[in-house]
Protein backbone atom coordinates (compact mmCIF):
# COMPACT_ATOMS: atom_id res chain seq x y z
CA UNK A 1 0.00 0.00 0.00
CA UNK A 2 1.41 3.30 -1.18
CA UNK A 3 0.59 7.00 0.70
CA UNK A 4 -1.36 7.60 -2.01
CA UNK A 5 -3.74 4.44 -1.42
CA UNK A 6 -3.66 5.47 2.17
CA UNK A 7 -5.92 8.59 0.99
CA UNK A 8 -8.78 6.42 0.10
CA UNK A 9 -9.30 4.17 2.71
CA UNK A 10 -13.38 4.11 2.77
CA UNK A 11 -13.59 1.07 4.68
CA UNK A 12 -12.22 0.56 7.87
CA UNK A 13 -11.48 -3.28 7.42
CA UNK A 14 -11.38 -5.98 4.48
CA UNK A 15 -14.63 -7.43 6.06
CA UNK A 16 -16.53 -4.12 5.79
CA UNK A 17 -14.98 -3.73 1.87
CA UNK A 18 -16.00 -7.56 1.26
CA UNK A 19 -19.78 -6.96 2.63
CA UNK A 20 -20.01 -3.37 0.76
CA UNK A 21 -18.55 -4.66 -2.63
CA UNK A 22 -21.10 -7.22 -2.45
CA UNK A 23 -23.68 -4.83 -1.68
CA UNK A 24 -22.76 -2.55 -4.71
CA UNK A 25 -22.38 -5.11 -7.39
CA UNK A 26 -25.75 -6.70 -6.56
CA UNK A 27 -26.97 -3.49 -7.28
CA UNK A 28 -24.53 -2.54 -10.18
CA UNK A 29 -26.04 -1.91 -13.50
CA UNK A 30 -23.62 -3.78 -15.48
CA UNK A 31 -23.68 -0.59 -18.60
CA UNK A 32 -22.25 1.74 -16.28
CA UNK A 33 -19.23 2.16 -14.64
CA UNK A 34 -17.93 0.84 -11.30
CA UNK A 35 -18.50 3.33 -7.85
CA UNK A 36 -15.49 5.11 -6.88
CA UNK A 37 -13.89 2.68 -3.98
CA UNK A 38 -14.15 -0.54 -6.20
CA UNK A 39 -11.22 1.39 -8.28
CA UNK A 40 -9.30 3.23 -5.52
CA UNK A 41 -10.05 1.79 -2.08
CA UNK A 42 -7.24 -0.48 -0.64
CA UNK A 43 -9.43 -2.43 0.94
CA UNK A 44 -11.31 -2.88 -2.02
CA UNK A 45 -8.46 -4.01 -3.63
CA UNK A 46 -7.37 -7.00 -2.00
CA UNK A 47 -11.25 -8.12 -2.28
CA UNK A 48 -10.21 -8.37 -5.65
CA UNK A 49 -7.03 -9.86 -5.06
CA UNK A 50 -8.51 -12.38 -2.71
CA UNK A 51 -11.60 -13.45 -5.19
CA UNK A 52 -10.36 -12.73 -8.46
CA UNK A 53 -6.78 -12.98 -8.73
CA UNK A 54 -6.12 -15.45 -6.02
CA UNK A 55 -9.15 -18.19 -7.24
CA UNK A 56 -9.63 -17.64 -10.93
CA UNK A 57 -6.78 -18.81 -13.51
CA UNK A 58 -4.26 -16.64 -15.19
CA UNK A 59 -2.36 -16.25 -17.74
CA UNK A 60 1.57 -16.30 -17.06
CA UNK A 61 3.41 -16.74 -19.91
CA UNK A 62 3.98 -19.05 -22.70
CA UNK A 63 5.39 -22.58 -22.92
CA UNK A 64 8.62 -21.56 -25.37
CA UNK A 65 10.02 -19.20 -22.83
CA UNK A 66 10.83 -22.14 -20.94
CA UNK A 67 11.92 -24.60 -23.61
CA UNK A 68 14.36 -27.11 -21.97
CA UNK A 69 14.15 -28.63 -18.19
CA UNK A 70 15.25 -26.22 -15.56
CA UNK A 71 14.42 -23.64 -17.55
CA UNK A 72 11.84 -21.44 -15.14
CA UNK A 73 11.03 -17.81 -14.79
CA UNK A 74 8.91 -15.56 -11.59
CA UNK A 75 5.21 -14.25 -11.58
CA UNK A 76 4.02 -12.38 -8.66
CA UNK A 77 0.53 -12.25 -8.18
CA UNK A 78 0.27 -9.71 -5.22
CA UNK A 79 2.00 -10.86 -2.61
CA UNK A 80 2.40 -13.97 -3.96
CA UNK A 81 5.88 -15.02 -5.51
CA UNK A 82 5.21 -17.75 -8.42
CA UNK A 83 7.80 -20.15 -9.85
CA UNK A 84 6.97 -21.71 -12.91
CA UNK A 85 9.79 -24.21 -14.20
CA UNK A 86 9.74 -26.76 -16.84
CA UNK A 87 10.51 -30.77 -15.43
CA UNK A 88 12.27 -33.47 -15.95
CA UNK A 89 9.36 -34.94 -17.65
CA UNK A 90 9.02 -32.25 -20.38
CA UNK A 91 6.09 -30.93 -17.86
CA UNK A 92 5.43 -27.41 -16.57
CA UNK A 93 5.09 -27.07 -12.98
CA UNK A 94 3.95 -24.08 -11.33
CA UNK A 95 5.20 -23.75 -7.37
CA UNK A 96 4.89 -21.40 -4.54
CA UNK A 97 8.02 -19.44 -4.81
CA UNK A 98 8.81 -19.65 -1.31
CA UNK A 99 10.76 -22.19 0.76
CA UNK A 100 9.58 -24.55 3.08
CA UNK A 101 12.32 -24.03 5.46
CA UNK A 102 11.50 -20.01 6.68
CA UNK A 103 9.65 -19.10 3.56
CA UNK A 104 12.72 -16.92 1.81
CA UNK A 105 12.03 -16.72 -1.57
CA UNK A 106 13.87 -18.78 -3.52
CA UNK A 107 14.35 -17.73 -7.56
CA UNK A 108 14.57 -14.09 -7.04
CA UNK A 109 15.61 -13.68 -11.06
CA UNK A 110 12.88 -12.97 -13.26
CA UNK A 111 14.00 -16.39 -15.27
CA UNK A 112 17.24 -18.66 -15.21
CA UNK A 113 18.11 -22.14 -15.69
CA UNK A 114 18.40 -24.54 -12.93
CA UNK A 115 19.55 -27.80 -12.37
CA UNK A 116 17.40 -28.44 -9.37
CA UNK A 117 16.02 -24.97 -7.30
CA UNK A 118 18.31 -23.86 -4.19
CA UNK A 119 17.22 -21.81 -1.75
CA UNK A 120 19.28 -18.89 -0.96
CA UNK A 121 19.03 -18.46 2.39
CA UNK A 122 20.33 -21.78 3.89
CA UNK A 123 20.83 -24.06 0.73
CA UNK A 124 17.53 -25.81 1.06
CA UNK A 125 17.41 -27.35 -2.16
CA UNK A 126 14.34 -29.43 -4.16
CA UNK A 127 13.92 -31.12 -7.62
CA UNK A 128 11.82 -29.81 -10.74
CA UNK A 129 9.32 -31.73 -9.10
CA UNK A 130 9.36 -29.40 -6.06
CA UNK A 131 10.39 -32.33 -4.03
CA UNK A 132 13.47 -31.48 -1.00
CA UNK A 133 16.40 -33.46 -1.84
CA UNK A 134 18.56 -31.67 0.94
CA UNK A 135 17.89 -29.64 3.98
CA UNK A 136 21.59 -29.46 5.53
CA UNK A 137 22.18 -32.25 8.77
CA UNK A 138 20.83 -30.19 11.85
CA UNK A 139 17.03 -30.81 11.32
CA UNK A 140 17.03 -33.55 13.47
CA UNK A 141 15.93 -36.88 13.13
CA UNK A 142 12.35 -36.62 13.44
CA UNK A 143 12.37 -34.43 10.60
CA UNK A 144 10.53 -35.59 7.27
CA UNK A 145 11.61 -34.39 4.04
CA UNK A 146 8.61 -35.66 2.11
CA UNK A 147 6.41 -33.18 4.05
CA UNK A 148 8.30 -30.44 3.01
CA UNK A 149 8.65 -30.89 -0.76
CA UNK A 150 7.16 -26.79 -2.70
CA UNK A 151 3.46 -25.77 -2.55
CA UNK A 152 1.93 -26.62 -5.78
CA UNK A 153 -0.35 -24.07 -7.72
CA UNK A 154 -2.55 -25.41 -10.12
CA UNK A 155 -1.14 -25.23 -13.58
CA UNK A 156 -2.49 -25.96 -17.10
CA UNK A 157 -1.48 -25.59 -20.54
CA UNK A 158 -3.46 -24.95 -23.82
CA UNK A 159 -1.98 -23.74 -27.23
CA UNK A 160 1.35 -22.69 -25.62
CA UNK A 161 -0.35 -20.52 -23.52
CA UNK A 162 0.61 -21.49 -19.67
CA UNK A 163 -2.17 -20.40 -16.80
CA UNK A 164 -1.77 -21.19 -13.13
CA UNK A 165 -4.55 -20.47 -10.14
CA UNK A 166 -3.79 -20.33 -6.55
CA UNK A 167 -7.07 -21.50 -5.62
CA UNK A 168 -7.08 -24.35 -3.28
CA UNK A 169 -9.56 -26.23 -6.01
CA UNK A 170 -9.09 -24.57 -9.39
CA UNK A 171 -11.98 -23.00 -10.28
CA UNK A 172 -13.28 -26.00 -12.95
CA UNK A 173 -16.43 -24.27 -15.33
CA UNK A 174 -15.67 -24.83 -18.90
CA UNK A 175 -11.85 -23.62 -18.56
CA UNK A 176 -10.71 -26.67 -20.15
CA UNK A 177 -13.21 -25.77 -23.02
CA UNK A 178 -11.29 -23.11 -23.64
CA UNK A 179 -7.75 -24.32 -23.34
CA UNK A 180 -8.95 -26.77 -26.43
CA UNK A 181 -9.91 -24.11 -28.37
CA UNK A 182 -6.16 -22.54 -27.84
CA UNK A 183 -4.85 -25.92 -28.59
CA UNK A 184 -6.63 -25.41 -32.15
CA UNK A 185 -6.78 -21.97 -33.12
CA UNK A 186 -2.83 -21.80 -32.12
CA UNK A 187 -1.83 -25.11 -33.90
CA UNK A 188 -0.83 -23.10 -37.31
CA UNK A 189 1.82 -20.88 -34.89
CA UNK A 190 3.58 -24.20 -33.44
CA UNK A 191 4.52 -22.10 -29.98
CA UNK A 192 6.63 -24.90 -29.12
CA UNK A 193 9.13 -23.80 -32.13
CA UNK A 194 8.69 -19.92 -31.09
CA UNK A 195 11.12 -17.69 -29.68
CA UNK A 196 10.82 -14.63 -26.97
CA UNK A 197 12.01 -11.74 -29.04
CA UNK A 198 11.62 -8.99 -26.64
CA UNK A 199 9.38 -8.19 -23.78
CA UNK A 200 8.31 -4.76 -21.75
CA UNK A 201 6.97 -4.25 -18.49
CA UNK A 202 5.22 -1.34 -17.76
CA UNK A 203 4.09 -0.18 -14.23
CA UNK A 204 0.26 2.05 -15.15
CA UNK A 205 -1.29 4.05 -12.42
CA UNK A 206 -4.10 2.36 -12.09
CA UNK A 207 -6.57 0.08 -11.21
CA UNK A 208 -6.45 -2.70 -13.07
CA UNK A 209 -9.55 -2.69 -14.09
CA UNK A 210 -9.54 0.79 -15.68
CA UNK A 211 -6.80 -1.13 -17.65
CA UNK A 212 -8.72 -3.76 -18.79
CA UNK A 213 -12.23 -1.75 -19.61
CA UNK A 214 -9.19 0.60 -21.88
CA UNK A 215 -8.24 -2.83 -23.60
CA UNK A 216 -12.12 -3.75 -24.04
CA UNK A 217 -12.97 -0.83 -26.42
CA UNK A 218 -11.88 0.78 -29.04
CA UNK A 219 -14.00 3.69 -28.69
CA UNK A 220 -10.87 5.90 -27.78
CA UNK A 221 -8.62 4.31 -30.57
CA UNK A 222 -9.40 7.43 -33.27
CA UNK A 223 -7.18 10.63 -31.85
CA UNK A 224 -5.10 8.57 -29.42
CA UNK A 225 -3.77 5.50 -31.29
CA UNK A 226 -2.07 6.53 -35.12
CA UNK A 227 0.33 4.33 -34.86
CA UNK A 228 -2.29 1.53 -34.09
CA UNK A 229 -4.59 2.19 -37.11
CA UNK A 230 -2.45 2.34 -39.47
CA UNK A 231 -3.04 -2.06 -39.66
CA UNK A 232 -6.47 -2.36 -36.85
CA UNK A 233 -9.41 -2.49 -37.65
CA UNK A 234 -12.27 -1.50 -34.46
CA UNK A 235 -14.52 -4.14 -35.45
CA UNK A 236 -14.66 -7.00 -33.29
CA UNK A 237 -16.30 -9.57 -35.34
CA UNK A 238 -18.62 -9.74 -38.55
CA UNK A 239 -21.73 -9.23 -36.41
CA UNK A 240 -20.51 -5.99 -35.17
CA UNK A 241 -22.73 -3.18 -36.10
CA UNK A 242 -20.59 -0.60 -37.04
CA UNK A 243 -18.83 -3.12 -39.23
CA UNK A 244 -18.45 -1.42 -42.67
CA UNK A 245 -20.24 -3.33 -46.03
CA UNK A 246 -16.08 -2.91 -47.71
CA UNK A 247 -14.91 -4.45 -44.11
CA UNK A 248 -17.35 -7.61 -44.71
CA UNK A 249 -16.43 -7.94 -48.33
CA UNK A 250 -12.99 -8.38 -47.19
CA UNK A 251 -13.42 -10.71 -44.39
CA UNK A 252 -15.49 -13.04 -47.12
CA UNK A 253 -12.12 -12.98 -48.88
CA UNK A 254 -9.53 -13.15 -46.75
CA UNK A 255 -11.74 -15.73 -44.21
CA UNK A 256 -11.98 -18.20 -47.52
CA UNK A 257 -8.55 -18.10 -48.35
CA UNK A 258 -7.39 -18.62 -44.49
CA UNK A 259 -10.29 -22.00 -44.47
CA UNK A 260 -8.30 -23.48 -47.85
CA UNK A 261 -5.22 -22.93 -45.69
CA UNK A 262 -7.04 -24.63 -42.27
CA UNK A 263 -6.22 -21.70 -40.09
CA UNK A 264 -8.83 -21.42 -37.59
CA UNK A 265 -11.13 -18.16 -37.85
CA UNK A 266 -14.53 -18.21 -36.46
CA UNK A 267 -15.29 -16.74 -33.17
CA UNK A 268 -15.11 -18.93 -30.43
CA UNK A 269 -16.43 -18.17 -27.09
CA UNK A 270 -15.77 -19.95 -23.59
CA UNK A 271 -17.05 -19.63 -20.22
CA UNK A 272 -19.44 -16.51 -19.30
CA UNK A 273 -17.80 -13.71 -21.05
CA UNK A 274 -14.30 -14.71 -19.90
CA UNK A 275 -12.51 -16.47 -22.91
CA UNK A 276 -13.19 -15.54 -26.73
CA UNK A 277 -11.24 -15.78 -29.82
CA UNK A 278 -11.50 -14.59 -33.11
CA UNK A 279 -9.26 -13.87 -36.31
CA UNK A 280 -9.80 -10.81 -37.83
CA UNK A 281 -8.29 -8.88 -40.99
CA UNK A 282 -6.00 -6.33 -40.75
CA UNK A 283 -6.73 -3.01 -42.72
CA UNK A 284 -6.78 -3.71 -46.47
CA UNK A 285 -3.27 -3.83 -47.94
CA UNK A 286 -1.38 -4.73 -44.74
CA UNK A 287 0.24 -7.58 -43.23
CA UNK A 288 0.92 -7.34 -39.88
CA UNK A 289 0.78 -4.55 -36.55
CA UNK A 290 4.00 -2.94 -37.56
CA UNK A 291 3.80 0.80 -38.08
CA UNK A 292 3.39 0.37 -42.25
CA UNK A 293 1.95 -3.28 -41.91
CA UNK A 294 4.84 -4.53 -43.43
CA UNK A 295 6.81 -8.07 -42.39
CA UNK A 296 8.10 -7.60 -38.88
CA UNK A 297 10.15 -10.67 -39.59
CA UNK A 298 11.14 -12.42 -42.53
CA UNK A 299 10.40 -16.64 -41.47
CA UNK A 300 6.42 -17.00 -40.79
CA UNK A 301 5.53 -18.50 -37.75
CA UNK A 302 4.61 -21.96 -37.57
CA UNK A 303 3.04 -23.71 -40.54
CA UNK A 304 1.81 -19.97 -41.92
CA UNK A 305 2.51 -19.70 -45.59
CA UNK A 306 0.17 -16.45 -45.81
CA UNK A 307 1.46 -13.19 -44.91
CA UNK A 308 -2.01 -11.82 -44.21
CA UNK A 309 -3.24 -13.48 -41.83
CA UNK A 310 -5.34 -10.49 -40.25
CA UNK A 311 -4.70 -10.70 -35.78
CA UNK A 312 -5.84 -13.88 -34.47
CA UNK A 313 -7.10 -11.91 -30.82
CA UNK A 314 -7.58 -13.81 -28.04
CA UNK A 315 -9.31 -12.57 -24.65
CA UNK A 316 -8.61 -14.03 -21.55
CA UNK A 317 -10.29 -12.93 -18.32
CA UNK A 318 -8.99 -11.23 -15.86
CA UNK A 319 -5.77 -10.36 -17.02
CA UNK A 320 -4.78 -10.98 -21.07
CA UNK A 321 -5.49 -10.30 -24.69
CA UNK A 322 -3.18 -10.74 -27.28
CA UNK A 323 -2.65 -10.69 -31.14
CA UNK A 324 -1.20 -13.49 -33.20
CA UNK A 325 0.11 -12.47 -36.71
CA UNK A 326 1.47 -14.57 -39.26
CA UNK A 327 5.22 -13.50 -38.62
CA UNK A 328 4.95 -12.87 -35.51
CA UNK A 329 2.63 -12.84 -32.28
CA UNK A 330 1.93 -10.58 -29.44
CA UNK A 331 1.07 -11.52 -25.56
CA UNK A 332 -0.22 -8.84 -23.06
CA UNK A 333 -0.63 -10.27 -19.45
CA UNK A 334 -2.33 -7.72 -16.70
CA UNK A 335 -1.02 -8.38 -13.25
CA UNK A 336 -2.19 -5.44 -10.22
CA UNK A 337 0.45 -4.13 -7.60
CA UNK A 338 -1.78 -1.68 -5.45
CA UNK A 339 -5.19 -0.46 -5.55
CA UNK A 340 -3.96 2.31 -8.08
CA UNK A 341 -0.51 0.24 -9.41
CA UNK A 342 -1.07 -1.85 -12.64
CA UNK A 343 2.17 -3.89 -14.42
CA UNK A 344 1.07 -4.65 -18.03
CA UNK A 345 3.65 -7.14 -19.37
CA UNK A 346 4.03 -6.84 -23.62
CA UNK A 347 6.09 -9.76 -24.80
CA UNK A 348 6.56 -10.17 -28.93
CA UNK A 349 7.18 -13.94 -30.12
CA UNK A 350 9.24 -15.20 -33.94
CA UNK A 351 10.48 -18.54 -35.27
CA UNK A 352 12.64 -19.89 -32.89
CA UNK A 353 15.13 -19.82 -36.20
CA UNK A 354 14.75 -16.33 -37.06
CA UNK A 355 17.69 -14.20 -36.57
CA UNK A 356 17.51 -11.06 -34.86
CA UNK A 357 19.38 -8.21 -37.09
CA UNK A 358 18.59 -10.25 -39.95
CA UNK A 359 15.26 -11.94 -40.12
CA UNK A 360 14.15 -8.91 -38.01
CA UNK A 361 14.88 -6.01 -35.99
CA UNK A 362 13.61 -5.29 -32.45
CA UNK A 363 12.99 -1.76 -32.48
CA UNK A 364 10.49 -1.95 -35.62
CA UNK A 365 8.91 -5.06 -34.00
CA UNK A 366 7.83 -3.67 -30.79
CA UNK A 367 7.70 0.36 -32.15
CA UNK A 368 3.58 0.28 -32.58
CA UNK A 369 2.69 -1.33 -29.42
CA UNK A 370 5.44 0.32 -27.78
CA UNK A 371 3.29 3.89 -28.24
CA UNK A 372 0.27 1.94 -27.77
CA UNK A 373 0.93 0.84 -24.39
CA UNK A 374 2.14 4.38 -23.85
CA UNK A 375 -0.84 6.02 -24.93
CA UNK A 376 -2.97 3.82 -23.26
CA UNK A 377 -0.79 3.88 -19.29
CA UNK A 378 -1.97 7.76 -20.05
CA UNK A 379 -5.60 7.22 -20.84
CA UNK A 380 -5.69 4.99 -17.97
CA UNK A 381 -3.72 6.96 -15.28
CA UNK A 382 -5.62 10.12 -16.36
CA UNK A 383 -9.13 7.85 -15.93
CA UNK A 384 -8.06 7.24 -12.49
CA UNK A 385 -7.74 10.91 -10.98
CA UNK A 386 -10.85 11.57 -12.58
CA UNK A 387 -12.24 8.94 -10.64
CA UNK A 388 -10.35 9.76 -7.50
CA UNK A 389 -12.42 13.12 -7.10
CA UNK A 390 -15.65 13.83 -4.91
CA UNK A 391 -16.80 14.52 -8.07
CA UNK A 392 -17.13 10.92 -10.06
CA UNK A 393 -19.97 8.97 -10.03
CA UNK A 394 -20.85 5.89 -12.18
CA UNK A 395 -21.22 7.04 -15.98
CA UNK A 396 -22.92 5.22 -18.91
CA UNK A 397 -20.84 2.90 -20.98
CA UNK A 398 -21.70 3.23 -25.19
CA UNK A 399 -23.85 -0.47 -25.86
CA UNK A 400 -22.06 0.15 -29.34
CA UNK A 401 -18.77 1.14 -28.97
CA UNK A 402 -18.24 -0.57 -25.43
CA UNK A 403 -20.05 -3.37 -25.42
CA UNK A 404 -16.41 -5.21 -24.30
CA UNK A 405 -16.67 -3.34 -21.33
CA UNK A 406 -20.09 -4.46 -20.64
CA UNK A 407 -19.22 -7.95 -20.80
CA UNK A 408 -16.00 -7.49 -18.62
CA UNK A 409 -18.22 -5.36 -16.20
CA UNK A 410 -20.49 -8.15 -16.10
CA UNK A 411 -18.04 -10.97 -16.41
CA UNK A 412 -16.36 -9.16 -13.07
CA UNK A 413 -19.40 -8.74 -11.16
CA UNK A 414 -20.97 -12.28 -11.60
CA UNK A 415 -17.27 -13.35 -10.66
CA UNK A 416 -16.90 -11.59 -7.51
CA UNK A 417 -20.48 -12.14 -6.40
CA UNK A 418 -20.06 -16.18 -6.90
CA UNK A 419 -17.00 -16.44 -5.12
CA UNK A 420 -17.80 -14.11 -2.49
CA UNK A 421 -20.46 -16.58 -1.14
CA UNK A 422 -18.19 -19.47 -1.63
S1 LIG B 1 14.63 -20.14 4.18
FE1 LIG B 1 15.17 -21.42 2.53
S2 LIG B 1 16.81 -22.58 3.26
FE2 LIG B 1 16.24 -21.35 4.95
FE1 LIG C 1 -5.98 1.82 -26.38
Amino acid sequence: MNDYDLLNITYPTVDHARTEMARMLEKHPTNYSLPQPLYNDPHMFRVDMEEIFQKEWLFVGMTSEVPARGDYFTVEIGQNPVLIVRGAEGEINAFHNTCRHRGSRICDDHRGKVANLVCPYHKWTYDLKGNLLFAGTEMGDAFDMKKHGLKKAHCKVGGGFIFISLAKDAPEDDFDTFLTNLDEYMEPYDVDNSKLAVESNMYEKANWKLVIENNRECYHCDGNHPELLNTLQEWDDTNDPRASQAFLDQYARQSAEWEAENIPHERRDAGHNRNRMVRMPLKEGTQVMTIDGEPGCNKLMGRIKNRELGSLRILHLPNSWNHMQSDHFIVFRVLPISAQETLVTTKWFVHKDAVEGQDYDIARLRKVWDATNEQDRILGEENQRGINSVGYEPGPYSETFEFGVVNFIDWYSNTVQTNLKK
